[in-house]
């Protein structure tokens, strides 16, 4: 098996690029370890799951909640699940955050892995060892910060995957070009969605690609001082839009990446608001939406990333560049009510 390893603050994650499930035993003692999955995936690939003890979920967003971490809990209890227990969240984010969040509050912290099955956990969600839960419309406002042990790549899942799901991860592949990396921005302009679907070798480079990006970032900034803000691009809106009009991720956050080059053209003088826009749209993401800017703002104020009276909100100077601007809330309010 390909091992990659990279160091955090307390702890190190082993990631095995495409490699397979069943390889899974040479990493862990199967014996000790507990799955956690959701209904869509034990479904279609419940024969991955033979022998295991697998904890299945309802999936989805909806069920990112309290209530299903105590639901969790008590299964974990009538396994007897002990301090040697590793969970293993197989998934897509909904099961990687909630596996990784359990896993750090049961008996004060178990040790736990991930296989993500979805795009947008491939390249994003499963790396960087934020874990956690919604509450009401804020999405992911409580939870922990703390690194898996493992993360293993297999592409077989990716068989399974509805189209809207692929959508939703090229969403985070788009804003890490946007940020991050104009040369990936460029080849993604010249293909359409279908090629990385049909072509393996191809997807699992740009997967590779972006999990790097994500992992050297969290690397150099693990507790969100600097540099890790900006994959945030597009969040700020998008969260406060996400779980209020009950878009998916990628959607959310696609709308707020327009939005967000909107508004670094009028503070930054970003030229390249119509490339992003179109790029979002030719991977079948939503641009421009309608929304009720006070209600959208009410829940943005709420975001994370706010300092005291300010936002610090990602912006663009050029694609391949993103930057940090912490923007006043009064300030942001006119700037948004006037989109
Ligand atoms: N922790 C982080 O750093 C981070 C980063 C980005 C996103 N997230 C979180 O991730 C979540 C979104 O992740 P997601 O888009 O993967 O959502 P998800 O986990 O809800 O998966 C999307 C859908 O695809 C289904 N599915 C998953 N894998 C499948 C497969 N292989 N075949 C068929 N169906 C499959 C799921 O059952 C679900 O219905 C959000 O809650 C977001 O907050 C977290
Ligand atoms: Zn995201």
């Amino acid at each position: 098996m390909v091992k990659q390893t990279f160091k955090f603050s307390t702890t190190s994650t082993d990631i095995f690029l495409a490699n397979g499930i069943s390889h899974l035993k040479e990493l862990i003692d199967i014996k000790k370890a507990i799955f956690i999955t959701d209904e869509n995936v034990f479904a279609a690939h419940q024969k991955r799951f033979k022998n295991f003890r697998t904890i299945v979920l309802k999936a989805g967003e909806a069920f990112k909640t309290q209530s299903t971490v105590n639901s969790v809990i008590e299964q974990l209890i009538a396994y007897e699940a002990d301090r040697k227990t590793i969970l293993v969240g197989v998934g897509g984010g909904v099961i990687t955050d909630l596996t990784g969040y359990v896993a750090s509050i049961y008996m004060r912290g178990i040790q736990f892995g991930f296989v993500p099955t979805t795009l947008l956990a491939l390249v994003d969600a499963s790396i960087g060892g934020k874990n956690g839960i919604d509450v009401g419309v804020y999405k992911n406002i409580v939870g922990v910060t703390r690194q898996p042990s493992f993360i293993l790549h297999d592409m077989i899942f990716l068989n399974t995957l509805p189209e809207a799901e692929w959508q939703n991860g090229f969403a985070e592949i788009i804003k890490h070009a946007c940020i991050k990396d104009a040369a990936m921005f460029k080849e993604l302009k010249s293909h359409q969605m279908k090629f990385y679907q049909s072509k393996k070798k191809e997807i699992c480079t740009l997967i590779q690609r972006n999990a790097k990006i994500k992992l050297k970032v969290v690397q150099a900034d693990e507790f969100e001082q600097a540099d890790r803000k900006l994959l945030n691009f597009g969040h700020t809106l998008g969260h406060a839009l996400e779980n209020q009009y009950e878009l998916s991720h990628g959607q959310a956050i696609s709308i707020g990446m327009t939005y967000a080059s909107e508004i670094s053209q009028q503070l930054l003088g970003f030229k390249q608001t119509e490339d992003v826009v179109k790029v979002l749209e030719q991977y079948g993401l939503p641009t421009y939406a309608a929304f009720n800017k006070e209600k959208v703002f009410a829940v943005l104020k709420m975001d994370k990333k706010r300092a005291n009276q300010d936002i610090n909100y990602i912006l663009l100077e050029k694609i391949g560049k993103g930057i940090v601007l912490p923007i006043p809330l009064s300030d942001l309010e006119k700037i948004i009510t006037n989109l």
